[in-house]
């Protein structure tokens, strides 16, 4: 379901226009091991090249919108490893959740993921954008909102510039 979700998330964000340049980061795609690096990711000192790119494309971006579910009233396993593999590049910068699942729309994965990207200083958006039964709404791989799901969205796009500007002069 995520890549049909975080598909209409981009639409959204390059239509918006007040981001310069969106990166879109798809986990399956980059398809990185279990946490495999000998170092703590606070020294910066990594040894394989998935963490070297994986580290300069999240050193690059000034706010981050994470697609995910929710796995067993908790957060994506694949969204948490890709998170614990860095530190500082996720520094005072902005985030803003987009969430699926069943009835809680993936609100809880969110919550419990909250302790980890506080820990290494992201500031989340107040809007949360939760699609709860997701299922019912993405055919042939394409995701339909309602106008719900895009009228959040686009605070949660709004409170990401205003954050990521905030934050700016702290990183
Ligand atoms: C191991 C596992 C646990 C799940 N736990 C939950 C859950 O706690 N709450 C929920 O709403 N959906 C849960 N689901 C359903 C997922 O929201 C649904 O399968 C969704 O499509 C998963 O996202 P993905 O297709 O991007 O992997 C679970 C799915 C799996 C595979």
């Amino acid at each position: 379901m995520g890549l049909a979700v975080a598909e209409w998330v981009r639409s959204r964000a390059e239509a918006d226009g007040r981001f310069e340049e969106i990166d879109f980061a798809d986990l399956a795609e980059i398809n990185l091991p279990f946490m495999d690096e000998p170092n703590h990711p606070s020294k910066r000192q990594y040894t394989k090249p998935h963490t070297i790119a994986w580290s300069e494309r999240v050193d690059a971006a000034d706010a981050f919108i994470f697609v995910t579910p929710e796995y067993n009233h908790s957060f994506s396993p694949a969204l948490k490893n890709a998170f614990d593999y860095l530190n500082q590049e996720w520094w005072r910068k902005a985030v803003g959740f987009v969430s699926y699942g069943g009835v809680a729309g993936g609100s809880r994965g969110v919550t419990a993921f909250e302790p980890a990207f506080t820990t290494l200083g992201l500031v989340k958006t107040g809007a949360n954008v939760e699609i709860p039964f997701v299922s019912a709404m993405v055919a042939d791989g394409v995701f339909t909102p309602t106008e719900k799901e895009t009228a959040i969205l686009q605070k949660v796009i709004a409170e990401l510039e205003e954050l990521s500007g905030a934050l700016k002069p702290l990183r």
